[in-house]
């Protein structure tokens, strides 16, 4: 088969589209015919070098995708899969290929009213999210959210799903033009970081009682601020670096938390008791149309290094999807 390869930690052009051996099924997994996979930033870190696969994860990039069920590994026999059945799936790693090898856990049926190629967008968002939010935010209806980067692939997703909880949804974004898709998506308050203090637009709307957080260092003294008392800090990004000064002081006072958690390293178990949690939670959402895949572009998937660039650019809203 094909897949993307890094030949070497880089630029876009570390991407390349080569012939590699077919994976083969272990243990409780099952082989899957890639027909889509999509772009995440943390691709982006293992491409450059900084975010190596965990172990006994495939090196290619890739942490989700659609396609169709090719061949059953041993034990999967009465896990309900069949070949042939039209799925997609949450990955350590691999998806950026023409198959890769998936545990049971980790596959979802396509949703209805979703096409195969649109749901390759869906698995590593609603477990990021679902599990950030639900989990360990523990966001519930009439609290009010702030989401950083409403435009990203993840902000698009947890915009939708916030409002479906019953939430009040503020977002930042870098551009009017993202802001205002947010809003189309259901952003109630929308706070362009170029031009806004967001942490004061949150004080003047009464604060957040959780926000979902991808800038990490340069944002952790605003986030904090933003908080009301009780609120919850969810880091699931280091865009703005991994360090920064917290004051104890306000979080003593206002009683607050501060969680960081990442989806890749979790293990098997914890990632299929959540894949589970969004199929019960999350998918008959996607199938009443009240969350749809927010899809920026589809490129073929030997451009990878294309998506890379637009992924770098920051110029999309919403998912990068690559196909076969
Ligand atoms: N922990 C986990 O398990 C987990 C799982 C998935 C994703 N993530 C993280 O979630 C983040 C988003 O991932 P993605 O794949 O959705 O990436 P993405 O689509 O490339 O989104 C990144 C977004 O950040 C925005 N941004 C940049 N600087 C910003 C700032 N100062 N304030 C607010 N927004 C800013 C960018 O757009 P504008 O600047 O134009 O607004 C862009 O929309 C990444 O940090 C990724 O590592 C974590």
């Amino acid at each position: 088969m094909h897949a993307i390869l890094i030949t070497e930690p880089g630029g876009p052009e570390a991407l390349t589209w080569s012939e590699v051996p077919d994976p083969v099924p272990g243990e409780g997994e099952v082989l899957v015919e890639v027909a889509a996979t999509a772009v995440n930033r943390a691709d982006v870190s293992q491409r450059q070098g900084s975010y190596p696969p965990p172990p006994g994860a495939p090196e290619y990039p890739g942490l989700e995708c659609s396609g169709t069920v090719a061949a059953l590994g041993r034990g999967t026999e009465a896990s309900g899969w069949s070949v042939g059945d039209r799925v997609c799936a949450l990955l350590s790693g691999g998806g950026y290929a023409e198959k890769v090898a998936v545990p049971v856990g980790q596959l979802l049926p396509v949703p209805e009213g979703v096409s195969l190629e649109e749901a390759a967008a869906l698995p590593e968002v609603s477990c990021t999210v679902w599990s950030n939010l639900v989990m360990t935010g523990r966001l519930t209806e009439g609290e009010t959210v702030l989401i950083h980067g409403g435009g990203s692939g993840i902000g698009t997703f947890a915009i939708q799903f916030a409002r479906s909880l019953g939430a009040h949804v503020a977002v930042t974004a870098g551009s009017d033009a993202k802001l205002e898709r947010c809003r189309e998506l259901g952003a109630q308050t929308t706070v362009n970081y170029r031009t806004e203090d967001f942490a004061e637009r949150m004080r003047e709307i009464g604060g957040a009682d959780v926000v979902l957080d991808i800038m990490g260092g340069s944002y952790l003294d605003a986030n904090l601020r933003s908080l009301k008392v009780g609120g919850r800090l969810v880091v699931i990004g280091l865009m703005g670096g991994r360090k920064a000064e917290a004051d104890l002081g306000r979080m003593l006072v206002k009683r607050l938390s501060v969680h960081a958690t990442t989806l890749r390293s979790r293990p098997r178990e914890e990632k299929a008791a959540i894949v589970s949690g969004v199929l019960e939670q999350v998918w008959p959402l996607v199938q009443q149309g009240a969350i749809r895949p927010v899809v920026d572009r589809v490129l073929p998937m030997r451009n990878a290094a294309e998506a890379h660039r637009v992924m770098e650019s920051s110029e999309h809203t919403g998912k990068i999807l690559l196909t076969r």
